[in-house]
C-alpha cells in the first residue's frame, strides 16, 4: 500500500468529517483540536492527515501535495473546480451562498459595489445577472460592509441567518447550495485507485447511513 495523504481543515468540517473517516477505519492518533501540529498519523498506517486553511485544500489536492481533501463547495467554486475530481457530496456543513444587503432597502440601478471573500464567484454571478459591479475583497465580517457604506451588497455564506439579522441585513438572491465535498487529485485517482476507491466506498456508505 502506498501512503495516502488527506487534507482537512479545522472547525466544523473537521468535526463532521472525523466520524466519516472513522467509518473507513481512519482515526487520528492524537486529538487534532488540542494540537498545534499540522500533520497527524492515523490508526491506518498508510494514511496521514494534513490540517490546512480551508481555502488551501483545493490547491494542495490540485497539485498532488495531498491525494484527497475535504472542502466546502463554496471554496471549490471560488478556487475553480477543474483541477481535481469531486466524487462525493459528504452532505455535511450545509449552508447557502447568498447575496445580502441592508434590510428593506432596494438596490439602486446601475453599477454597485459588492464586498466578499468570494470575488471570483461574485464576479461570475453578477455578470450572469447582467449587473456591473466593483468588487471589494474582504476576509471576514462581511456583514459590516453595507452598514458602513463600504458596499451595496455582500456575497457570503448564510446558515441560520442570525449574523445577517443581528446586523440589520437581509438575504436576497440564492446563488448556490453549499456542503462539503470529497475531492481527489487526478493522478492519485489513477496511481492509488484501489486505495482511493475503497476510501470513497466506505465514506459513501457512512454518508448514506446518516441520511
Ligand atoms: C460565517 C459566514 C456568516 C455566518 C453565517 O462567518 O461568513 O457571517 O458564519 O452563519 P449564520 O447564518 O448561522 O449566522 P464566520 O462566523 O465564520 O466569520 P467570518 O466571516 O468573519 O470568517
Ligand atoms: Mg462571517
Amino acid at each position: 500500500m502506498s501512503q495516502l495523504t488527506i487534507a482537512l481543515t479545522k472547525g466544523r468540517i473537521l468535526l463532521e468529517t472525523l466520524p466519516l473517516l472513522e467509518a473507513a477505519g481512519i482515526a487520528p492518533l492524537e486529538d487534532i483540536s488540542k494540537s498545534r501540529k499540522l500533520t497527524f498519523e492515523t490508526t491506518s498506517p498508510d494514511v496521514r492527515l494534513l490540517i490546512l486553511r480551508g481555502s488551501d485544500v483545493p490547491t494542495y489536492v490540485e497539485f498532488g501535495a495531498a491525494d484527497v481533501g475535504v472542502s466546502g463547495k463554496d471554496t471549490i467554486l471560488e478556487h475553480g473546480s477543474t483541477g481535481f475530481y469531486e466524487p462525493l457530496d459528504l452532505r455535511i456543513a450545509k449552508c447557502r451562498l447568498m447575496t445580502a444587503g441592508i434590510a428593506g432597502e432596494t438596490l439602486k440601478p446601475g453599477r454597485i459595489r459588492v464586498a466578499t471573500k468570494y470575488t471570483n464567484l461574485a464576479k461570475q454571478y453578477y455578470a450572469e445577472q447582467g449587473r456591473q459591479v466593483d468588487l471589494i475583497k474582504l476576509y471576514g465580517a462581511m456583514e459590516l460592509a453595507p452598514i458602513l457604506s463600504l458596499a451595496d451588497e455582500i456575497v457570503d455564506i448564510v446558515d441560520t441567518g442570525n449574523t445577517l439579522k443581528a446586523n440589520g441585513l437581509e438575504a436576497r438572491d440564492h446563488i448556490a447550495d453549499i456542503s462539503s465535498r470529497l475531492i481527489v487529485n487526478k493522478a492519485s485517482m489513477k496511481m492509488k485507485h484501489q486505495q482511493i476507491e475503497a476510501l470513497i466506498d466506505a465514506i459513501s456508505s457512512a454518508v448514506n447511513e446518516r441520511a
